[in-house]
Formats: C-alpha cells, structure tokens, sequence
C-alpha cells in the first residue's frame, strides 16, 4: 500500500483542471508536490512549482528531476495535455500542430526519460500515470491531433509496461482515461464551431444534463484507487473501472 506520507508527486499541469485537483489532494495527503508548467496557482509548504512550457523543446530538455531519493514512492504524473484548434486537419497551422504533438506526446516521453534516470534507493518505487482520453482509440473529427498524440502516448504507456515486466524498465505505468470532466478543455470543446466539429451538441448535452465529473471527483478516485491503477497486465485503463 502506498504511503502518500512519504511521497513524492511530479504533475504537470497543476495551475486549474485535473492537475490541480490532484496537486492539492496529494497535499491534503501529507505528500510532497513539484508542479510543472506555464502558471502557479497552488500556495503550499510541501509545494514548489517549475515554471516551464512543456510544449518547447529546450524548456523540456532544460527540466530535471532532482532529490526526494530517499522518498519511499516516487511519482510523475503527466497531466498536461492540450486539445489544439479544433478543426478539419488541413486548416491547422503547423505551429498548433508541432505544439499538441509536443505537449501532449513529445514531453511525457522525455518527462519519463529523466524521471527513469532518478537515482533513488532500492527500496523506492518509481509512479508514471499518463493521463489519456478515451479520444486515443476512436477517430473524431476536428481533433487530429488531439486524438493521434494521446493514441501515441498510449502505446508508447503499453512498450513501456511491458519492457516493466521483463524488468527492463524500473518503474509502474499505466495510461488512464479520467473520462469527460468539467474543466476548461470542455468549455473549449463546447465553444467550438459545428462546421469544425460534427459532434459538438453531445458535448454541449454532458454539460446541460449534469454528465460531467468535476476534476476534485476525478482525482479523489485516482488517489483512493492509486495503487490497483498498476496491477493490470495492460497499461490502459479507466477511471470508469473503478469506485
Ligand atoms: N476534461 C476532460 O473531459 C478530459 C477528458 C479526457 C482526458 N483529459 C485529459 O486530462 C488532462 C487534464 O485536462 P483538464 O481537463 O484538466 O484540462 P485544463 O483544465 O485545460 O488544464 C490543462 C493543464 O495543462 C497545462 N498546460 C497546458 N498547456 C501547457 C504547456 N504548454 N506547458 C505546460 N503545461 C500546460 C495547463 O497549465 P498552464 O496553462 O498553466 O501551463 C493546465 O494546468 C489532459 O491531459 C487532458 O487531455 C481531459
């Protein structure tokens, strides 16, 4: 069982949605939180934040992981994430291309490199939750680049698992589904145009009929449930799975 005590937790995105829910949870818990990204909102003394933009390559590269060896769990989640303009594929301009690939797939993978190369004591046990989206296994229109960064993220979560259990990587991982959650990149979602997104009145449906979780309900299940996350034979998962 996991001792949140004597934990540590790297999550980015930690400024609104998700990522804060589950930044101040872990806190509540008596862990030690690093957020990373472009904006600080959480004031707290187990608390630091590091600043960086997670969709530019030099200030991946420039980020490092350093301390809390000695801590018994060792955790990274990788929250951020980005939807992109949602619209037909060729009317993206490629900057907003290169920037959700980068976000959304580029940097959990080199997130993941420097966290492996932590030197921790034997006894600590390396975390990686990758937040996916149901998004990674169904086409949707208006999200290309959405849907095909998580999709990469996802297998790349399942090679990782398995290299886990041929005792070639030293971590747990799992890629988790947190299903829809009432955040901003919700809003972004309904606010999008019906022309660039066939399926926008359905998500406009989850927000008037009550469908959405809020993110403090979605990270309360992620803790209560952290340690079953990563003991399935497969990396993906739902939050859906569990109560
Ligand atoms: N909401 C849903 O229904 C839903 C469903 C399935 C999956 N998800 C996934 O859940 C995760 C959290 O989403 P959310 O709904 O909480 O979204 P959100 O409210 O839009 O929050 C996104 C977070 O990502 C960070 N971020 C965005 N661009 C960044 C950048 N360039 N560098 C570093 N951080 C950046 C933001 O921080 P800054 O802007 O301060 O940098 C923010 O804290 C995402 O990976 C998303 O794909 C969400």
């Amino acid at each position: 069982m996991i001792d949140l005590k004597s934990s540590v937790a790297f999550i980015s995105g930690t400024s609104r949605g998700l990522g804060q829910s589950l930044a101040l949870q872990f806190l509540d818990q008596g862990a030690d939180v690093i957020g990373i990204g472009r904006t600080s909102t959480i004031e707290h003394s187990n608390y630091q934040h590091v600043f960086s933009d997670l969709s530019d390559l030099e200030q991946i590269q420039s980020f490092t992981f350093k301390g809390y060896a000695d801590h018994q769990s060792v955790i990274l989640i990788n929250n951020s994430g980005r939807l992109g303009k949602v619209a037909p594929f060729q009317e993206l301009e490629e900057d907003d291309i290169v920037k959700t690939s980068v976000l959304n797939f580029i940097a959990p993978i080199l997130l993941i490199k420097k966290f492996l190369d932590l030197q921790c004591n034997e006894s600590t046990t390396k975390y990686v939750l990758n937040v996916g989206t149901g998004a990674a296994f169904q086409a949707i229109d208006g999200w290309s680049m959405y849907c095909s960064s998580k999709a990469g993220l996802s297998m790349f979560s399942n090679v990782i698992h398995l290299e886990s259990q041929l005792d070639r990587a030293k971590c747990k991982i799992v890629d988790l589904a947190p299903g829809i959650m009432d955040t901003q990149m919700q809003k972004e979602i309904r606010d999008s145009e019906p022309s660039d997104f066939s399926n926008v009145e359905k998500f406009v449906d989850y927000k008037k009929d009550g469908d959405l979780q809020t993110a403090d309900q979605t990270a309360e299940l992620i803790i209560r449930n952290f340690e079953k996350l990563f003991n399935k034979n497969t990396a993906s998962d739902t939050i859906r799975n569990y109560t």
